[in-house]
């Protein structure tokens, strides 16, 4: 078999005659305000690998916050606190080698940092969609009561969001489809040898 196919971080199982490629974790991370289309993407991506056997588990801010960190609010503190849990299920998912898919605004680098220091494998995907179209689209309405003041310490409108310094993965979401977005973050994770390709797949047998 060539080499190529086994450089990077996979783990090779020989079975005699056959080579299993050992699935690898890793943490898709994909940060960027509400409305942006983090939810959107992640499903999509989220829906291709299971339906390639791999295990998955997809982390969503609006999902944890009914659960985990129900108790948390959106004070700069309660946001760190938030994100710090989350990076505690990632760590303990990722080692075990589950494909983590998390998203959540996490709008400050430092935290964002710190996610990357403690989970496997991590990628940071910016969904980058300019404030406006994200206003315009306001898909659950939070928007228009954050701009006329009733929902205070929103995101973009009222409180910060730190683009990443130095994300793996940008995406723009007002110029492409989810669709043309998910097939990037696959395409980066087949590149990198986080997930095997097809290619790859047929070769383990030989
Ligand atoms: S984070 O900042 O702590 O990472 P998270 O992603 O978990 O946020 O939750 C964001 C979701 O909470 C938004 O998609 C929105 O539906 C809801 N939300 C409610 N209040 C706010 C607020 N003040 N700022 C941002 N999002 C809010």
């Amino acid at each position: 078999m060539p080499d190529w196919l086994y450089s990077g971080p996979q783990k090779i199982i020989n079975i005699g005659e056959v080579h299993l490629i050992e699935q690898q974790g890793f943490t898709v991370w994909m940060t960027g305000l509400s409305g942006a289309g983090k939810t959107t993407i992640a499903r999509i991506v989220e829906a291709e690998l299971l339906g390639r056997d791999l295990k998955i588990e997809r982390l969503d801010g609006d999902v944890v916050r009914q659960s985990l960190t129900r108790d948390l609010g959106f004070s700069k503190e309660d946001r760190d606190k938030n994100i710090e849990r989350v990076t505690f299920v990632a760590k303990l998912l990722s080692r075990n080698n589950v494909g983590v898919i998390a998203c959540f605004i996490s709008p400050y680098q430092a935290v964002r940092d710190q996610v990357r220091a403690e989970t496997t494998n991590f990628i940071e995907v910016f969904i980058d969609a300019p404030l406006d179209v994200c206003v315009e689209r306001d898909v659950k309405g939070m928007y228009a009561k954050a701009i006329a003041g009733e929902i205070p310490n929103f995101t973009g409108v009222s409180d910060p969001y730190e683009p990443p310094v130095n994300p793996e993965i940008v995406i723009h979401t007002d110029q492409e489809t989810p669709e043309e977005s998910a097939t990037r973050i696959i395409g980066y994770l087949e590149e990198h040898n986080f997930i095997p390709t097809a290619i790859g797949a047929v070769a383990t047998n030989r």
